[in-house]
């Protein structure tokens, strides 16, 4: 899908955060590699560390829909440019190893990286692929 889409329904998507705490909205949608396309919101919760990012809102309904490769993630929230944590960085190095990241501000205004510019040097699934057996 194009960029401008996917930014738009981030936008339009931004609403549902759950954020009765922080009040901080933020909404990501991703694309999969099978062409499929996932929102997902910030959802707050009382005890806070339940709390979970857009990103990995987003990332977890792929994954347990069956998609497990993201091609593209894109993420819009109340700053001008909101960047996802570090956390989501290392969730996306799991699912979309070459995902290009969009963070937008609106439509016409959009940054792209790759997520070795965001995690470089990341620790994957190919590490413990390599180590396999010496720990039996
Ligand atoms: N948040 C996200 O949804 N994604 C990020 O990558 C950064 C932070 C949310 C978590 C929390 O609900 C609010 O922003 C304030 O930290």
């Amino acid at each position: 899908m194009d960029n401008r889409e996917l930014i738009k329904m981030a936008l339009e998507n931004k609403k549902n955060a759950y954020v009765p705490y922080s009040g901080y909205h933020v909404s990501a949608v991703i694309e999969t590699d099978d062409g499929k396309i996932y929102t997902g919101v910030n959802i707050e919760i009382a005890s806070y560390s339940p709390t979970l990012c857009a990103e990995r809102t987003a990332i977890f309904k792929a994954v347990s829909e069956g998609s497990t490769k993201v091609k593209k993630i894109v993420v819009v929230g109340d700053s001008d440019w909101t960047y996802p944590c570090g956390v989501c960085r290392q969730v996306i190095r799991e699912f979309g190893k070459d995902a290009i990241i969009i963070i937008a501000k609106d439509e016409d205004n959009y940054r792209e990286y790759t997520l070795d510019e965001l995690l470089p040097h990341s620790f994957g699934p190919e590490e413990l692929d390599n180590a396999k057996g010496d720990n039996i």
